[in-house]
């Protein structure tokens, strides 16, 4: 067996709350009259809140905006997307996601989440996956969110494993980047397929057994 643990990122990976991340931040965009697509939205895969602030305002013409007023955005969007994640239960994770991650524990592997999220603990609550995972590092615990290592050094920590020693599985670009950077092997799945800098690309998540259990 190559790897001994799998570091998971949670929004677009586990949990498709990628859209009412989108949803939210749209709302707000539109408050502001700046333009912003489902494209622009890739852009903010695995960036921590404040930076994808800073990012939808690169489209922004209007007056300067205070830090003060930053923060009040940044406390809008998270309760428009609180409004979206009280709504989700158990049934917002496929089965054939729930019934991979049993199946890889059962074959020994050590799971860990690896997100740059301040919700994790709430959707992963709301989602019943709480149980599923032996570790959880999150944007709580981090200073630095991804393209830079931070959370998953932190899940390997927490796991008591060497970095060689983790595959990492995410949606995101800025998550391949700091997989890499933190000296793990990488399987892309949505979204991160499409740049093939990913040691491995899953067209279902359940492809990962296949890679696992070569
Ligand atoms: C990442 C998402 O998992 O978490 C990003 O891919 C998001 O889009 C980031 O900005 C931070 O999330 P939160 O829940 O702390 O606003
Ligand atoms: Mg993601």
């Amino acid at each position: 067996m190559h790897y001994k643990a799998v570091i998971f990122d949670l929004d677009g990976v586990l949990v498709f709350t990628d859209k009412y991340h989108y949803r939210a931040w749209k709302k707000l965009a539109e408050k502001l009259s700046i333009e912003f697509t489902e494209k622009d939205n890739d852009r903010l895969r695995g960036v921590s809140r404040a930076e994808s602030l800073e990012i939808i305002l690169e489209k922004y013409h209007g007056k300067p905006i205070s830090e003060d007023k930053k923060r009040e955005y940044l406390e809008e969007k998270n309760d428009t997307y609180r409004q979206f994640l009280g709504d989700m239960n158990r049934d917002d994770v496929a089965k054939e996601i729930r019934d991979t991650l049993s199946k890889l524990r059962k074959d020994g592997y050590r799971l860990a989440i690896g997100s740059s999220s301040k919700n994790t603990a709430y959707i992963l609550e709301r989602t019943e996956l709480t149980d599923a995972f032996d570790a959880v590092a999150d944007g709580t615990m981090i200073t630095r969110s991804k393209p830079d290592p931070e959370v998953f050094l932190k899940a390997a920590e927490l796991l008591l494993e060497k970095p060689s020693d983790c595959l990492v599985v995410e949606d995101a670009d800025a998550g391949v980047t700091a997989a890499h950077a933190a000296g793990m092997d990488v399987a892309a799945i949505g979204a991160a397929t499409k740049s093939q800098r990913a040691d491995y690309s899953l067209e279902v998540f359940s492809d990962l057994l296949g890679i696992l259990e070569r």
